[in-house]
C-alpha cells in the first residue's frame, strides 16, 4: 500500500512497506535550525566549535542515509533494537533518516579530514512526547585522530602533548571508572593501554571544558538578569560513568547534575578500529563523541520546553543573537493546560497467568506518540500512560492515555481541542485496530 516515491529537497526515494515517516517529519527536514542565523542551537553550536579549533567543520550533510551508514558500518547487530520500525523513520526498508550523526562516521573517516572533525546536523528518532523529547533534535559528532605511522608507531606521546596545549579548567570531576575493564569497557587488542590512557584523558578534558565553558556563560547571564541565586548556586557537578556503544571500546557518557538529577549529556569513547580500518586510515587512532544540542542550549539559555526550538514566534527568536553574550531566556505567559484521556482495548485475549497462549495485539507505545504528534503537532506538551489493565473474565487488555493539550504560543478553544481529540481517536482506530471504550 505504502509503494510510491518521496521527495525530499529534489532527491526521489522509493517507498516500500517500510515506509514510517509521516508528512511533518519530511518537511521539517528543510528547517535546519542549527544553521539558521541568530537560532539558539547555531549559538550553541558556535560556540562548542570554538572550543575545538583547526577542526574541520560539516555543518551540511543530508539526513537521509543508509542503513549500512546508520547501523552496520558502526558494527550495531542486525537484532539491535534501534533498527525496528517503531523506533526509527524509515523511506524504505535500506533508507532512513538519521537517528544519529554517527552514521557519518564512516564516511568521514575515509574522506582523512586531517586531524579531527565537528558534524553538526539534525537526527530523527521516533520516541515519547513530552517537554525533553522532540522526534527531531541536533547533535553534534566530534573526533580527533592522531597517526601512527607518524609517531613511531604509539600515539601516546603525541596525545600527551596535545593535552598539555588543552585549557585548563578547575572543576572537580568524579570520575572513579578505571580506564579500561575487561569485561564493562575492554581495550581493543590493537591498542596500547598507553595509548588509550593519553586518549582518554585528551578526550575527557576536551569535552570537560566544553561543560565548563558553557555553565560559566549560563552563570553569568543568571547573574546579568539579577537571578543571584542561580548565578551563586552550588558548584557545578560532572561526573563520567562507564557506557556502551557498538563503535567505540571503551566507552563513557558525561553527565550533569541539573535540577536535582543527574543529566546525560554526550556519549563518547575511543574509536573502534575496525571503523579505522574500514575507512582505510587503519595507522590511525583517537576519539569520538556525540553530544545532545538542544540539551546544551537548554542549560546554557534556561530554555524550558524542547518545542521552542521550533517556534517561529518572534517572542522566542527575538531573545537570541549571535552578537550579544548569552542572554537567559524569559518564558511568555504559559497558556493554559487541557487534557484529555483516551481509554482502549487492545484486540484479542492475553492468557489467564501470562500463559503461553497470549494471542494480543502487538502494541508499540510509539505508535501512539505517532499518531498524536501527526494530527496536533506542538499542541501536545505530553503524553502519559495513566492506566493498563487485563479485564479478570475477558482477559481483553485495556489501556488509557492522557494528552496534555496546550500551545506555547496562545490558548486553545474547547472546540479545537476536542476536534482535535476526536481525530486523535478515530486514527487510533484506523491505524492501530483498537476499540475505543
Ligand atoms: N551516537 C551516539 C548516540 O547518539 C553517541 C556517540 C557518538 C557515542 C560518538 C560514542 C561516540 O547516542
Amino acid at each position: 500500500s505504502q509503494k510510491g516515491e518521496v521527495t525530499i529537497a529534489g532527491r526521489k526515494y522509493p517507498t516500500d512497506s517500510w515506509m514510517n515517516t509521516p508528512p511533518q517529519i519530511l518537511s521539517a527536514v528543510a528547517r535546519k535550525l542549527h544553521l539558521q542565523p541568530d537560532h539558539p542551537l547555531t549559538i550553541t553550536r558556535k560556540l562548542i566549535e570554538s572550543r575545538f579549533p583547526g577542526y574541520k567543520y560539516y555543518n551540511d550533510l543530508f539526513p537521509v542515509v543508509t542503513t549500512a551508514q546508520n547501523f552496520d558500518s558502526l558494527g550495531f547487530p542486525p537484532d539491535h533494537p534501534g533498527r525496528s520500525k517503531t523506533d526509527t523513520y524509515y523511506l524504505n526498508k535500506d533508507t532512513v533518516l538519521r537517528t544519529h550523526t554517527s552514521a557519518h562516521q564512516d564516511d568521514t573517516f575515509r574522506a582523512n579530514a586531517s586531524a579531527g572533525f565537528l558534524i553538526s546536523a539534525d537526527v530523527y528518532r521516533r520516541d515519547a512526547v513530552d517537554r525533553s523529547h522532540y522526534p527531531i533534535f541536533h547533535q553534534m559528532e566530534g573526533a580527533h585522530m592522531w597517526d601512527r605511522a607518524q609517531h613511531g608507531g604509539n600515539i601516546a606521546a603525541a596525545a600527551r602533548a596535545a593535552l598539555a596545549q588543552l585549557p585548563r579548567h578547575d572543576v572537580a570531576v568524579e570520575d572513579p571508572n578505571p580506564t579500561v575493564h575487561p569485561e564493562r569497557n575492554p581495550l581493543q587488542p590493537e591498542h596500547t593501554l598507553e595509548e588509550v590512557e593519553a586518549v582518554a584523558a585528551h578526550l575527557k578534558r576536551s569535552l570537560e571544558a566544553v561543560v565548563v565553558e558553557i555553565f560559566s556563560r549560563a552563570r553569568d547571564a543568571a547573574a546579568a538578569c539579577g537571578d543571584a541565586a542561580a548565578a551563586s548556586e552550588e558548584p557545578l557537578r560532572v561526573r563520567w560513568v562507564e557506557a556502551y556503544f557498538p563503535f567505540t571500546s571503551p566507552s563513557w557518557e558525561l553527565e550533569i547534575f541539573w535540577q536535582g538529577d543527574w543529566l546525560e549529556v554526550l556519549g563518547c569513547g575511543v574509536v573502534q578500529q575496525q571503523l579505522l580500518k574500514q575507512g582505510d586510515v587503519p595507522s590511525q587512532v583517537g576519539w569520538a563523541f556525540g553530544i545532545g544540542l538542544e540539551r546544551i542550549a537548554m542549560l546554557l539559555f534556561n530554555i524550558p520546553d524542547i518545542r521552542l526550538f521550533w517556534s517561529q514566534d518572534q517572542r522566542f527568536l527575538s531573545q537570541f543573537s549571535e552578537s550579544r553574550p548569552v542572554q537567559r531566556f524569559v518564558p511568555f505567559s504559559k497558556y493554559p493546560e487541557c487534557y484529555k484521556d483516551v481509554s482502549f482495548w487492545l484486540k484479542g485475549t492475553s492468557a489467564a497467568g501470562g500463559g503461553s497462549k497470549a494471542s494480543v495485539q502487538d502494541f508499540h507505545e510509539n505508535d501512539v506518540m505517532e499518531i498524536v504528534r501527526e494530527i496536533a503537532g506542538d499542541l501536545v506538551e505530553d503524553v502519559r500512560l495513566t492506566d493498563e489493565f487485563t479485564h479478570p473474565k475477558t482477559r481483553r487488555r485495556s489501556m488509557c492515555y492522557r494528552i496534555n493539550y496546550r500551545s506555547l504560543e496562545r490558548t486553545l478553544t474547547n472546540e479545537e481541542i476536542n476536534d482535535l481529540h476526536g481525530k486523535i481517536c478515530a486514527s487510533m482506530v484506523e491505524k492501530l485496530g483498537v476499540d475505543i471504550r
